[in-house]
């Protein structure tokens, strides 16, 4: 983490990441278990989900500096689990190096919790998502953000009312002749999320998961990225990556 505030040069290289932080409770397990048995699973584990907290964490070990901009709550005193569960994600990220002090904090609300069961035979993953409550950030809430020092700012496709909105004010920013371009990312990842194709118009790079392609119809990497190139605005880069799609920069 950077704590040398004065240095402007290195404000302009700075990355944001909008989107999703959550625990994941990984358990591995020889196969995928029968309802109703008692089960010995070969392993367990924690570790800080969501995508966009996974990109700027990955960012960050990369190089750059990233701040994280996603909703996390502020538990009861009496909410136990609570408590660990953000106080591990916030502990997780700062060993990332990753900024959390623009993250909108909300009372009393529970952090977005995944069980995911992996079959160790095959690799296969059964994601149990429990989110009660907190709500996402807002437009509203972005609006409060300097993005001036950001060189960089990549939305994970969540609630694309929202995202379209704080894409236009990248957009708005970056028409301003005096400002210096944001580069602009978008991930698509959740297949079933409609209208997320209304974010491409104005990105720079496109990240398409396979899961989002595949139940769009597409068949290959290629396929996928000629499609929705037609979206997207003149030459963006544009990825998609899976283990069945391969993986193809355009
Ligand atoms: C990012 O996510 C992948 C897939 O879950 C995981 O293997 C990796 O450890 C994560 N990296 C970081 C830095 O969070
Ligand atoms: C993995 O094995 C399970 C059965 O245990 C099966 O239902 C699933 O489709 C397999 N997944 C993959 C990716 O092969
Ligand atoms: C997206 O946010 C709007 C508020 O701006 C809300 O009404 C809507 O339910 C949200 N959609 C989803 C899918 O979360």
């Amino acid at each position: 983490m950077t704590k040398d505030k004065d240095s402007v040069v290195q404000h302009s290289c700075k990355i944001l990441s909008v989107g999703l932080i959550c625990v994941d409770v990984i358990s591995v397990a020889k196969q995928y278990p029968i309802e109703g048995c008692d089960f010995r699973l070969l392993g367990t584990h924690w570790q800080k989900g969501g995508n966009a907290a996974n990109t700027s964490a990955v960012l960050s070990m990369l190089g750059n500096q990233v701040d994280f901009f996603g909703a996390v709550p502020i538990p009861k005193k009496s909410d136990f689990h609570g408590q660990i569960c953000v106080g591990f994600i916030k502990e997780k990220m700062e060993s990332y190096n990753v900024g959390m002090d623009k993250v909108v904090e909300r009372v009393g609300d529970a952090l977005p919790f995944s069980t995911v069961l992996t079959n160790s035979d095959n690799g296969s993953r059964t994601i149990l998502h429990y989110r009660k409550g907190l709500e996402e950030v807002k437009y509203d809430d972005f609006l409060k953000i300097d993005i001036s020092q950001y060189s960089w700012i990549h939305f994970e496709g969540r609630n694309i009312t929202e995202v379209t909105q704080m894409i236009d004010k990248v957009v708005m920013y970056n028409s301003n002749e005096r400002h210096e371009r944001i580069t602009i990312s978008v991930e698509l990842e959740k297949p079933r999320r409609a209208n997320s194709v209304l974010l491409l118009p104005h990105a720079d790079l496109v990240v398409v998961s396979q899961d989002f392609a595949e139940f769009n119809g597409m068949s290959s990497a290629v396929e996928a990225v000629h499609h929705y190139m037609r979206s997207c605005k003149k030459e963006p880069q544009l990825c998609a990556h899976g283990v069945r799609l391969g993986l193809l920069l355009g």
